[in-house]
């Protein structure tokens, strides 16, 4: 939901921390800000709006301090205004910190801290650590001898023992403008290992190309950060050895390649990320597909007898997705769940149920108490999942990597037709343990391998798609209906055009637009129909029937040299014809280019649409 981005070492702090959080943008840009400790103490800059604004401000006063933090915020409590900005300060200005998360008892602490004479200056929750924090370090002890850090730490671990909710801190003090200290409970934090000089971040991308060693930092650890070095503590257990990785984080500098914004160059990435996404994992031998990181042994895998899918947005579609796949391929019951209702329905669920999270970010604050919620209970809890280290991919007890590459464009679009492709392998896997035969397990081989090319065949629609944005940008009203497989697609589009168009859309299956949405149709309402051949393509068709006759305006995702289509359609885009399983990841093609261009058209932000973020970590 925010980004968050520290330095300590030997030089200029505010390059590095501009850029990461260019980098971190994504996860929120409703203002930003930075905090910076020099010869002339702490210095704190913050503006509204895009990252660039603050560039702007900074450029005025370039500084050369050496230790500092920075912040892009996605509004959680209190408008996006100079004074809600992060970072906030507490006391008299002996503590600064930026947070990404949730305080949920900030109301009763506020009120006690307001009463020993504390003055809030914001309407955020995050304030209310940084007055806890300067309180305790009132409290903290000067102990002979020790460490010179401790004070602060056991201001900080004194602070944290209050909060109720969720966090991911940094944190400077003004009498110590060589230390900075991370916390981190339920929002994700990495540090970053240089050579005499030490990295923060919400993620690892801000790392990349100034060091590829990186310590995950887990739920109650917190971390001190300073010229000489750092320190990983265990909120309650004391000071413990962290593990550094080496992650390869090259591919991790976002690159725009030529493309006007990265939800493009994503849409055109598909082919290259499905590749990936298949990347060793399918087997000729046994007509099967290989997963490395399910951790289940053949018993585990032989009795799962029932499988629940869980996730937000785009991932829940992805979820609806493989509920047909893996139905179809490996006849096990499955049920998809909106991972914030999963986590309070507290459905009964049996000893042989396999629980996956589906999350692109791994972050996702749903899907995380979700998947930790079945783990609780016992239930075999896996995750697929984009990125590596993530929050979600290290709660769940295994799972299955994407390999997508990083997904900056928030409306996510590669993720979808990845995560697609991964459940169709699942569906494969689970299947030839079952009664898939091995000539249907070859079979779905063989058109799993043929899927990059088919994807690579759609995206040739972006001229026709340009042309059909042109016709209905000025639309106020879409409805996007499919059956079977294309009922998730549907409301895939529909999604794509709401976040980043702001047009009202709506996903339906294509028969149930009788039961009450076909009262919306009208001349002004266009109706985008996935009408590829297959076993529903006369119902489809008979619906499409009943738009025309209420003078709807019908743009048809159909196969190529459909007449039928052609005589009925306004519009007709063409994608290949592919079998049934795998048409949600080609058909999903136009509906992601229809998104982008209408939204060109209609002069939005593409890459960073209004009132969202990329990873949405708060519930
Ligand atoms: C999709 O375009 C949206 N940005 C959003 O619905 C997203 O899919 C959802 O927040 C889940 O994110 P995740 O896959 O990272 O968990």
């Amino acid at each position: 939901m925010c980004g968050i981005v520290g330095y300590v070492g030997r030089e200029a702090a505010i390059p590095f921390l501009l850029e990461g959080l260019r980098r971190l943008e994504y996860r929120g840009y409703d203002s930003a800000g930075i905090a910076t400790c020099g010869p002339e103490g702490l210095t704190i800059d913050r503006t509204v709006g895009k990252l660039v604004n603050l560039a702007a401000k900074l450029g005025e006063s370039p500084s050369d301090a050496t230790i500092g933090l920075g912040h892009t915020r996605w509004a959680t409590h209190g408008a996006p205004v100079v004074a809600n900005a992060h970072p906030h300060v507490g006391g008299d200005g002996e503590v600064v910190l930026v947070h990404n998360g949730v305080i949920e008892n900030h109301v009763q602490l506020k009120q006690e801290l307001a009463a020993a004479g504390y003055d809030f200056r914001s309407a955020t929750d995050s304030e209310v650590v940084a007055h806890l924090i300067a309180e305790g370090l009132k409290r903290a002890s000067e102990a002979e001898g020790a460490d010179a850090n401790a004070p602060y730490l056991d201001a900080v671990r004194w602070a944290l023992s209050r909060l109720r909710g969720t966090y991911g801190l940094a944190i400077l003090f003004r009498d110590r403008p060589d230390l900075l200290i991370a916390a981190r409970f339920g929002s994700p934090l990495v540090v970053g290992v240089g050579k005499g000089e030490y990295f923060l971040a919400s993620d690892a991308s801000p790392l990349a190309g100034r060091t590829d060693r990186i310590v995950y930092l887990a739920d109650h650890q917190l971390a001190t950060l300073t010229p000489s070095g750092f320190t990983v503590h265990h909120r309650e257990q004391g000071r413990i050895s962290p593990q550094i990785e080496r992650v390869k984080l090259d591919e991790l500098i976002p690159s725009l390649e030529g493309f006007d914004h990265y939800m493009l160059k994503e849409i055109h990435e598909q082919p290259e990320a499905i590749r990936n996404a298949m990347r060793g994992r399918l087997d000729d031998q046994d007509a099967t597909a290989i997963f490395g990181g399910l951790n289940l042994t053949p018993q585990q895998l032989r009795s799962v007898d029932r499988i629940i899918l869980t996730g937000c947005g785009t991932s829940w579609h992805a979820a609806l997705v493989g509920e047909y796949l893996i139905e179809e391929l490996a006849r096990i019951p499955v049920e998809v769940e909106y991972a914030s209702e999963l986590r309070y329905r507290n459905p009964p669920i049996g000893h042989n149920t396999l629980v996956f999270g589906i999350t692109q970010s791994g972050e996702t604050a749903d899907t995380l108490a979700a998947v930790c919620e079945t783990k609780r209970k016992g239930h075999r809890t896996l995750a697929i999942c984009n990125v590596v280290g993530s929050s979600i991919a290290q709660a769940a007890d295994g799972g299955i990597y994407l390999h997508a590459g990083q997904e900056i464009g928030v409306a996510s679009t590669k993720a979808f037709t990845s995560h697609c492709c991964v459940l169709a392998m699942l569906g494969l896997y689970f299947g030839r343990t079952r009664d898939l035969s091995f000539e249907a397990g070859q079979q779905t081989i063989e058109a799993l391998r043929s899927l990059p090319m088919w994807v690579q065949q759609a995206l040739q629609c972006e001229s026709r798609v340009r042309a059909v944005a042109q016709r209905f940008a000025d639309a106020t009203n879409f409805l996007y209906l499919g059956r079977r497989y294309n009922f998730p697609t549907a409301l895939e589009g529909a999604l794509k055009l709401k976040e980043i168009s702001y047009i009202h859309a709506e996903g339906y299956p294509a028969a149930e637009m009788k039961h009450g949405p076909i009262a919306l149709v009208d001349r002004h309402t266009p109706s985008v129909f996935l009408v590829p051949r297959g076993i529903t393509y006369d119902k489809v068709m008979a619906n499409m029937e009943e738009v025309k006759a209420r003078g709807g305006p019908i743009i048809a995702i159909a196969g190529h040299d459909d007449p039928q289509v052609e005589a009925l359609a306004d519009e007709v885009i063409q994608v290949p014809e592919v079998p049934e399983f795998l048409q949600p990841i080609v058909s999903v093609v136009p509906l992601q280019l229809l998104a982008y261009h209408v939204a060109l058209i209609r002069g939005c932000d593409v890459d960073r649409p209004r009132n969202l973020a990329k990873s949405v970590t708060v519930e």
